[in-house]
């Protein structure tokens, strides 16, 4: 049985796909230094999966605590999802966006090459395409970044390559996601931002179940269908089964790969609006006004890479979506803070 050391394992996506390894059967060790989740997750994941999680409370930098991991576990991969990853925020604070996403990289595969791992999955993002010259996004187009979290994205990627081209050992999946929205079906797991969310879903959430009284619709004039930004949102839960693909293809041997975690269908934030006061049964207020800097008009994925390379595939739709992330509010309006 594989082990998989899933670092930023209580947060939104990791809790997700600690989940889905645990039920595709591999041993998983979560490590987390809970500065963005809670400890309750290991309750939830425990009782979604029907066993208690290993997890070590640590951070991605402490060389020292990773030796220690690394020398009391026989480790086959890694899933590395710990990062800072709010774009206001990373503007404000360059410098812990940098030590965490870059510093905390590097402390880690030096970790992991000291040990002899080299199969590596990690988190990118489609913010490294920044303004993309056409939709849908295939993995060759151009990259660039605006903003600092976008940059420890592409400083994250280019350092990976260099290490891929000095020593062709390593084996990487680098997966760029689309926007990972949703819930557990359960109803126990689900996205928990601290203070007033600055994504759409999340927020959208808020104003559903009464906590916020109405949306801002940031921008009405762009060149789509109604106006409002187009983002490609993928169920949480299908991006997780997309994790446990990418490592699956690590193990059977397959060299380096960069694919799209997308459904390959845009929304405006309209239909996502509309869609959610279905699934919720509750008018969602709003109104339309500026722009919010350093937005794009449209954005989603080419999917043909991910489906040929990993067979997988995002089969939840946006109505599950809704449901899902209604489902999670609704139980926890509080996220894991009640
Ligand atoms: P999240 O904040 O919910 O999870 C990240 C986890 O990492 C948190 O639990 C946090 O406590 C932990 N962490 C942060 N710094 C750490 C450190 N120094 N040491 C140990 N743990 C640390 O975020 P998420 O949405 O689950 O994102 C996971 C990954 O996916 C991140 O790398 C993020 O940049 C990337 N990503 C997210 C999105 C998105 O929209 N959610 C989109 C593209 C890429
Ligand atoms: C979606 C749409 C907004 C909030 C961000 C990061 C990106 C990636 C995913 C990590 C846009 C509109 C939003 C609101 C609104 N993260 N909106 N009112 O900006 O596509 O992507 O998360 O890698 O890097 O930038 O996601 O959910 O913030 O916005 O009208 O209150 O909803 O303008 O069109 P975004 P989002």
């Amino acid at each position: 049985m594989k082990t998989i050391l899933l670092t930023g394992a209580t947060g939104y996506i990791g809790s997700h796909t600690w989940c889905e390894l645990l039920e595709a059967g591999y041993q998983v060790i979560g490590l987390d230094n809970l500065c963005n989740s809670s400890e309750k997750v290991l309750e939830r994941v425990a009782g979604i999966a029907g066993k208690h999680p290993v997890f070590i409370k640590g951070d991605v930098r402490d060389a020292q605590l990773l030796a220690d991991v690394f020398a009391s576990h026989r480790i086959d991969a890694l899933i590395h999802f710990a990062a800072l990853k709010a774009v206001g925020e990373s503007v404000a604070k360059p410098l812990e966006y940098y030590d965490v996403n870059v510093t905390g990289l590097v402390t880690l595969l030096q970790a992991a090459r000291n040990a002899g791992v080299r199969n590596f999955i990690f988190s990118s993002s489609a913010t490294v395409y920044g303004d993309p010259a056409s939709v849908p996004i295939r993995e060759d187009f151009p990259v660039s970044a605006t903003n600092p979290y976008g940059r420890t994205k592409l400083m994250s990627e280019r350092i990976l390559r260099d290490l891929e081209s000095a020593d062709p050992e390593w084996r990487i999946g680098y997966l760029r996601y689309f926007n990972p929205v949703g819930a557990h079906a359960s109803g126990l797991l689900g996205e928990s931002p601290k203070g007033i969310p600055n994504n759409l879903f999340p927020y959208v959430a808020n104003v559903a179940v009464g906590n916020l009284e109405k949306l801002n619709v940031y921008g009405g004039d762009y060149a789509t269908r109604d106006g409002t930004g187009v983002r490609d949102y993928i169920h949480v839960v299908d991006l997780a089964l997309g994790h446990v693909r990418a490592v699956a293809h690590l193990f059977e041997g397959a060299p380096s790969f960069t694919v799209n975690l997308g459904t390959g269908t845009g929304y405006s934030v309209l239909e996502v609006v509309r869609a959610y006061a279905e699934a919720s049964g509750r008018p969602i207020d709003y109104q339309v006004v500026a722009r919010r800097p350093g937005d794009i008009a449209e954005c989603y994925a080419d999917v043909g890479l991910a489906e040929n390379l990993l067979n997988w595939r995002a089969d939840r739709g946006l109505a599950e979506m809704c449901r899902d992330s209604w489902r999670w509010q609704t139980m926890n309006p509080h996220g894991f803070d009640d």
